[in-house]
């Protein structure tokens, strides 16, 4: 099991769930954040962090989001680990509350 990081987050990183992950299995790209499933210990501790509702236990997943289970393992691979919080993204209030972000997740970094 892990838990996984959807579209809510991109183009807002807020960051605030890397502040609590006592694993730091949370890696950083340019707009979106995803969770290493292999290091994430299924704390929980992230989910209510999240102002924007963006993390899932992998059961729980709405099936329109299957798509970042994969997501979250590749990227997880390509990005640096984030281990404290930053400053959210400058127009991330903007972006909060827009549905379908897929298209402008940025996966080079
Ligand atoms: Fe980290 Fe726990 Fe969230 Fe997994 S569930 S990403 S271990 S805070
Ligand atoms: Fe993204 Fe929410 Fe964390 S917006 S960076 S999953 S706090």
């Amino acid at each position: 099991m892990t838990f996984v990081v959807t579209e809510q987050c991109i183009r807002c990183k807020y960051t605030d769930c890397v502040e609590v992950c006592p694993v730091d299995c949370f890696h950083e790209g340019p707009n979106f954040l995803v969770i290493d499933p292999e290091e994430c210990i299924d704390c929980a501790l992230c989910v209510p962090e999240c102002p924007v509702e963006a993390i899932y236990d992998v059961d729980d997943l709405p099936a329109d989001m299957d798509e970042y289970i994969e997501l979250n393992e590749k990227l997880a691979k390509d990005w640096p680990v984030i281990d404290s919080k930053t400053d959210p993204l400058p127009d991330a209030e903007d972006w909060a509350d827009l549905p379908d972000k897929r298209e402008y997740l940025v996966e080079s970094i």
